[in-house]
């Protein structure tokens, strides 16, 4: 029999640029210091086997580009290994787990933005991810130039992080796509996601966060 899920799964969704890795670690330093035993990951590449995963999907290959469903099933290979490895052990353990990007950045990404038939992918989706759902997720909006612009800058900034990805790469009108995406799905998940403006500057978008992500968990950890 499967062993019950004690913690709280938490997702952090948005465009490049967002602010998604910024506010999980801030996230990460608040919960602690309310004595919550939490794990941050991320998607891509949050398992051993997904980090190489990662450096596939994200590399340049302009001779020979990844088709859409190679590019979501890869998405879900990571996934299938990270809940495995990293998500349900410390679910079982009653771990607050943050992770940056899960099911809701594939329906985006794999479905507005490459086109792939949405109610495919919503229910490869659910297929992989099965009982290990988010309690609660969190949506950063920002306006896709915005996004890209500190994407760009941050590339720029730092020199291990080199030239944008292959995805960040991609064509504004893409990028717009998926904001739709998100849009569409902040309507079919009004109890679960959370929009947070994020065209803001940094410290208003983190209060924000803050605030909503505290009171939603509020009484279940
Ligand atoms: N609200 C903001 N205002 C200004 N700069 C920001 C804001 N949020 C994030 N940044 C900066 O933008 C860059 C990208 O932020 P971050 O890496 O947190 O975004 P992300 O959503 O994780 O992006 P990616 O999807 O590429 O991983 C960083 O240099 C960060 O400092
Ligand atoms: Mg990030």
């Amino acid at each position: 029999m499967e062993k019950p899920l004690k913690g709280l799964l938490i997702t952090l969704e948005g465009g490049e640029g967002s602010g998604k890795s910024t506010i999980m670690a801030r996230l990460k330093a608040d919960l602690e210091s309310n004595g919550h035993d939490c794990l941050v990951t991320r998607e891509p590449g949050g398992s051993t086997l997904g980090s190489e995963i990662r450096s596939l999907l994200l590399t340049a290959r302009s001779a020979h580009p990844i088709h859409p469903m190679a590019e979501l099933m890869l998405f879900l290979a990571d996934r299938a290994q990270h809940i495995q490895e990293v998500i349900r052990p410390a679910l079982e353990e009653g771990k607050v787990v943050i992770c940056d990007r899960y099911n809701d950045s594939t329906i985006a990404y794999q479905g507005f933005g490459r086109g792939l038939d949405i109610p495919t992918v919503q229910e490869i989706c659910e297929r992989v991810s099965g009982r290990v759902k988010p309690f609660v997720t969190l949506y950063l909006d920002v306006d896709p130039k915005t996004g890209l612009e500190r994407a760009k800058q941050a590339a720029k900034e730092d020199s291990a992080a080199g030239e944008m990805d292959r995805i960040e790469s991609e064509e504004l009108a893409f990028h717009r796509q998926l904001r739709k995406g998100f849009h569409w799905l902040i309507e079919q998940n009004p109890d679960r996601m959370i929009l947070i403006d994020a065209n803001r500057p940094l410290e208003d978008v983190y209060e924000e966060t803050k605030t909503l992500f505290f009171d939603r968990i509020k009484g279940y950890v």
